[in-house]
């Protein structure tokens, strides 16, 4: 075990107890390693404070013993972030025991919960009262809304309903000293200063920890209507986009993107699924249509997709006739994460870019890795309606530790560097953690990076939130 106050372990079992503290080296274990594997770490203890006033005490103790603390929630992040590094020193602390709904509010639209509480029953419980939680993603059963906030996750909505950020209006946080920051506001208008609620959005843990939020709840979609296309090239799918977009308005709900060698590689490593079209097609998009009200959106939808077919932009539709095949498709779409993870070891690159830019950056991309590895296996997919890609590219399972660290280093360089020349992020949806942390260093100005070491600085003077992270 690294260097540890002596108290240390006394005063947290005193704050938290022993159903709050796991200890015991097995386990803890399932805290110290990530989803994808791709990172393992060693914690002093596990905490899982019960509630707001525990943690505040716990944050207490670690301020004034100077303890590392890495908050996690359900442990499901791509960069990360939420692992402990393998010093034995830091606190992993787990918000899972803090999982209230505290208040649904219909008439405010609005949900009050604690931070721990997985995405999946948010959306249970707005839609117990006919409302609508649009954040959505593959990980919805496992991820906590606290770690939504904490990385401002995107998923499969965003273009109609904004990332995260937009969908939390208050804010509860327990500040690095163990001070309780009280913003739950259920308020959509609210100019009083300097905005703290954005500034714990996307702080991946290191400002503080977020404890519980006020959500914006929306009308609920009665109606959807889905599509799967292929078509030759992604230049193909960006023109589809704009065309629905401005025929379809807010009722476009989703426009995933993927490869053929994504679509592919799926196919191959997730049961139960099968091909949507029978054709071949360099690209492939799944597009669904939602609206409070049933009358007319296949009608919109299949008109839409009639007039790209005729005018060439798509080579072949499946407009899904059934609840099934609307399942089917997104079980393809959700599928990507879990066939990467058994077909190779993935460099992953989480990008944004103006959707205008997103065709030329695919070709220029893929020129200049292919004159760095002639076979390389380029794995494209993601939330075209939002300009988000994950252009990842797939190596083999048996790769070494420092093959994939060199290739990694290699192929960042090339994929960030056409990003950056396009006023592109290097971070989408998926956060910094310890992934992305050089790379930001790296393509961040220097007044950027300046202020926000000050922001650090000044909210975490003793630098015990979540070290080695983000910045
Ligand atoms: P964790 O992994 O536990 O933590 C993530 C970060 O947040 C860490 O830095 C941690 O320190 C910090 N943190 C966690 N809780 C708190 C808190 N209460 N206060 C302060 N800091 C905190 N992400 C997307 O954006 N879009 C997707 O489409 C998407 N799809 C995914 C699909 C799969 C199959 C998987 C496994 C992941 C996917 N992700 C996606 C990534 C991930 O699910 C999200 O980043 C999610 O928001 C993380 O939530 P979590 O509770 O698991 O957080
Ligand atoms: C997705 O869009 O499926 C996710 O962000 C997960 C991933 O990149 O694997
Ligand atoms: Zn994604």
């Amino acid at each position: 075990m690294g260097h540890l106050h002596p108290d240390l372990l006394q005063r947290l079992h005193a704050a938290v107890g022993d159903a709050g503290l796991v200890s015991d080296s097995q386990a803890k274990a399932p805290y110290e390693t990530d989803w994808l594997k791709k990172w393992t770490g060693r914690s002093s203890i596990v905490v899982r404070p019960a509630d707001t006033a525990q943690t505040a005490a716990v944050m207490r103790i670690c301020h004034e013993t100077h303890t590392p603390v890495v908050t996690q929630g359900g442990n499901t992040g791509m960069s990360g972030g939420a692992t402990p590094d393998g010093s034995g020193a830091q606190v992993v602390l787990s918000t899972v025991r803090m999982n209230a709904i505290r208040a649904l509010d219909p008439l405010n639209d609005t949900l009050t919960c604690e931070a721990g509480v997985l995405l999946a029953n948010i959306q249970a419980a707005a839609q117990a009262v006919d409302r609508f939680f649009p954040l959505s993603l593959g990980a919805e059963g496992s991820c906590t809304i606290g770690g939504n906030l904490a990385t401002n996750a995107g998923g499969i909505a965003v273009l109609r309903y904004g990332n995260t950020r937009e969908l939390a209006l208050g804010l509860e946080v327990v500040l690095p000293d163990g001070r309780v920051w009280d913003g739950l506001r259920a308020l959509r208008k609210d100019n009083t200063g300097y905005d703290l609620r954005d500034l714990f959005i996307g702080s991946e843990g290191t400002l503080g920890v977020i404890t519980a939020a006020v959500l914006k709840l929306h009308p609920r979609p009665v109606a959807r209507a889905t599509a799967w296309v292929g078509a030759r090239d992604i230049d193909a799918l960006v023109g589809l986009l704009a065309q629905l977009r401005a025929t379809c308005g807010e009722r476009l709900a989703a426009f995933e993107m993927m490869s053929a060698e994504s679509l592919a590689l799926i196919l191959a490593h997730v049961t139960d699924v099968r091909t949507p079209l029978a054709g071949a097609h360099a690209f492939h998009a799944l597009i669904e249509l939602a609206d409070t009200q049933g009358d007319g959106l296949a009608a919109l939808l299949e008109g839409g997709l009639g007039d790209a077919l005729e005018q060439g932009t798509v080579q072949d539709v499946a407009v899904s006739v059934s609840g099934a095949q609307t399942q089917s498709f997104w079980k393809i779409r959700e599928g990507i994460s879990q066939a990467q993870m058994r077909a190779g070891k993935a460099v992953k690159h989480d990008i944004a870019l103006p959707i205008s830019a997103i065709a030329a950056f695919a070709h220029e991309a893929e020129a200049a890795l292919r004159a760095a590895q002639p076979d390389v296996r380029i794995i494209n997919f993601g939330h075209l309606g939002d300009g988000n890609l994950h252009y990842n590219v797939l190596l083999p399972l048996d790769t070494t530790p420092e093959v994939l660290a060199a290739t990694t280093a290699q192929f960042n360089r090339i994929v960030h560097d056409i990003v950056a020349a396009t006023n592109g992020s290097i971070s989408a949806e998926h956060g910094v953690g310890q992934l992305r942390r050089d790379e930001l260093r790296h393509y961040k100005s220097e007044v950027e990076f300046d202020l926000m070491m000050r922001i650090k600085q000044s909210l975490d003077p003793n630098q015990i939130m979540n070290p080695g992270k983000l910045i």
